[in-house]
């Protein structure tokens, strides 16, 4: 009786009604902003990289095939060396590897002068041993990227040698032009003043066919005019054939470069008479509209094999330098991936920290979440000085922190986990053609044969590069600077720090667009927060351009908390403190010039 009692005096009057009535608005105002306001709170789910595309979560190493293993004693490189080494590449634990061009090719221009598209250079092996490479690689999980030079063939290619006679089907497979009379001589002129990229006038007459050709590189590069579709029809199938063995993607090789102005009796302005200046716009012969279009065929056509090979979407990734940020988009939005040349182009040894966060905020504007588009972070290629010569050997395992640790892929050039250094050569031992289209004073400035000596593997002879002469011969620091030597030290060394990135890298925290700059007080010091939606929070650190005093930041406010755990450290910092895998107080973090550090935030 009782019960009933209370049941019916339960709510009874205004009053209760009331209360009732405000606890369900409460309520109904409670799940609307956790539905609609504050995503945070909506996501209930960790974020959760795996469902990213494979490139979105791997780092791409860049092999130069010719400078990495040699295994039959002719001194260069090959595919049966790559194979050979992959227990190597494996354990720096990189997902991708691109390979540099390893098909027919005279090798003027080292491989990027090619014969043949869909066939392998005796030099580098045989098409057996590109596919046992490909059977190896897909044990071990790791993709194979390779190169595509769609600008340009070798001038010993069947099509130019077609071209030149005039054969009916390939006479317009090259950009020919009987040229033009300028000085009232009889021999007509080039039909404009474009200047080759490695130097010199871009228009060579042919005494074949009596006319000139176009050639952005070299003269034994003739451009494809890739505005006939029976060209974009070959180049195609160049494409399906690699597809249709199994690679995972594409690096386009100067891809700004494909089209040229359709009235080609037009001058650029402001050129200079014999050396390219890349900076200029050079907006006859470079950046043209119709790159688009191809980009988007060969998306669509490289999409058709997304459920073949278990390889699933295939990385495009194309080469262009000193693109704005409107091309650069136009790039993403044809389904392609442009490389990000920042670190390589902006960078330089005067940049401290809070000038290398400005090149990085740059970079990374308007890519990310709002435009879905995806970062990437080159640090050396095959084109370029290395890395720990460009901006000092002290500095390489910070860059390398740096690289490993932003948002997006990031790509490795073979030997910058180590530290390689360039070699130098002399004016007589020089082989790449960009340089000897300079003179013996100056050719330094020009020739990438520095960047490109063979692989430090061990101290043996040639570094275990080879057991013939190296095409170029092994920077002697080898004895001391070798993987080797760095794998199995017993104090830390680049190499570990590497790995240990590498691995650190695949987590969520590390795997997405999130990134915030830490504001410093230090001018030296670089740092940022990387964080993904439920997952530990990390700091990292480094000391760019400081000197060895050491620099104290305090870290705790921007990382809302006093203390963290040191993940990785740069192997000096690591040898001289012992903090690793330690408590650390974040108020008080010492970096000296060349120093850094991830730290795990700890709650
Ligand atoms: C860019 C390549 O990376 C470089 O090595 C080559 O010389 C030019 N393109 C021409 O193919
Ligand atoms: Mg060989």
């Amino acid at each position: 009786m009782a019960d009933d009692e209370k049941k019916r005096h339960f709510c009874e009057g205004n009053k209760c009604l009331a209360f009732i009535f405000v606890v369900v608005i409460a309520a109904i105002v409670t799940v609307a902003v956790v539905t609609f306001v504050d995503k945070e709170i909506r996501t209930v789910h960790k974020y959760d990289n795996s469902k990213l595309p494979w490139w979105k979560q791997t780092v791409v190493y860049q092999i130069y095939p010719r400078s990495f293993q040699d295994t039959d004693g002719d001194g260069i490189g090959d595919l049966n060396g790559i194979t050979k080494r992959l227990d190597y590449i494996q354990s720096l634990g990189v997902g991708a590897i691109w390979l540099s061009p390893f098909y027919s090719s005279p090798q003027r221009d080292f491989g990027y002068d090619i014969s043949n598209y869909t066939e392998v250079d005796r030099r580098f092996g045989t098409m057996k041993d590109f596919e046992r490479l490909m059977n190896e690689t897909r044990k071990r999980n790791i993709k194979v990227i390779v190169d595509f030079v769609p600008n340009h063939t070798s001038n010993e290619s069947m099509w130019f040698y077609e071209s030149r006679r005039y054969n009916d089907t390939y006479k317009d497979y090259y950009i020919w032009s009987p040229g033009i009379k300028r000085n009232g001589t009889n021999k007509n002129d080039p039909p404009n003043n474009w200047l080759s990229v490695f130097g010199g006038s871009a228009w060579k007459y042919d005494e074949i066919r009596r006319e000139y050709y176009y050639h952005a590189f070299l003269e034994s590069q003739p451009d494809l005019n890739v505005t006939n579709k029976e060209v974009q029809k070959e180049l195609q199938n160049a494409l399906t054939f690699w597809l249709e063995k199994g690679v995972a993607g594409f690096r386009l090789d100067a891809l700004k470069f494909m089209f040229e102005a359709e009235d080609i009796f037009q001058d650029e302005v402001g050129l200079g008479e014999y050396e390219y200046d890349e900076s200029q716009e050079h907006n006859l012969t470079t950046n043209m509209p119709e790159i688009y279009g191809i980009l988007r065929s060969w998306r669509k056509l490289s999409d058709g094999f997304k459920d073949k090979h278990g390889v699933g979407e295939r990385f495009i990734v194309a080469e262009s330098y000193g693109l704005t940020h409107a091309i650069r988009d136009d790039y993403y939005r044809a389904g392609s991936v442009p490389f990000n040349f920042d670190l390589i182009m902006k960078l330089n040894n005067t940049c401290n920290g809070h000038c290398v966060r400005k090149i990085l905020e740059e970079s990374l504007a308007g890519l990310g979440p709002s435009s879905e588009f995806w970062p990437n972070f080159v640090m050396g290629n095959h084109d370029r000085s290395r890395v720990a010569s460009r901006l000092g050997a002290d500095m390489l395992d910070a860059m390398n922190m740096m690289l490993l640790t932003l948002p997006g892929t990031p790509t490795c050039y073979y030997g910058d986990e180590i530290g390689m250094t360039d070699a130098s050569y002399t004016f007589e031992e020089t082989k790449d053609p960009q340089g000897l289209h300079f003179n013996k004073t100056g050719y330094m400035n020009h020739t990438r044969d520095p960047e490109r000596s063979p692989m430090q593997w061990n101290d043996s002879r040639n570094a275990g590069f080879s057991n013939g002469t190296p095409w170029l011969h092994v920077n002697p620091n080898y004895v001391t600077l070798n993987a080797r030597s760095q794998s199995e030290s017993n104090s830390p060394t680049s190499l570990q720090m590497f790995r240990e990135l590498v691995k650190l890298r695949k987590i969520a925290s590390f795997n997405n667009y999130n990134i915030t700059f830490i504001d410093t007080a230090q001018p030296e010091v670089l740092a940022y927060i990387r964080f993904g939606l439920g997952q530990p929070k990390y700091v990292v650190a480094m000391n760019i351009g400081g000197d060895n005093n050491e620099v104290i930041t305090d870290f705790s406010k921007s990382a809302n908390s006093i203390v963290g755990r040191v993940s990785v450290m740069t192997p000096r910092l690591s040898k001289a403190s012992g903090l690793k895998n330690k408590g650390i107080k974040l108020s008080q973090i010492g970096l000296r010039g060349g120093d850094g550090m991830v730290i795990e935030v700890l709650p």
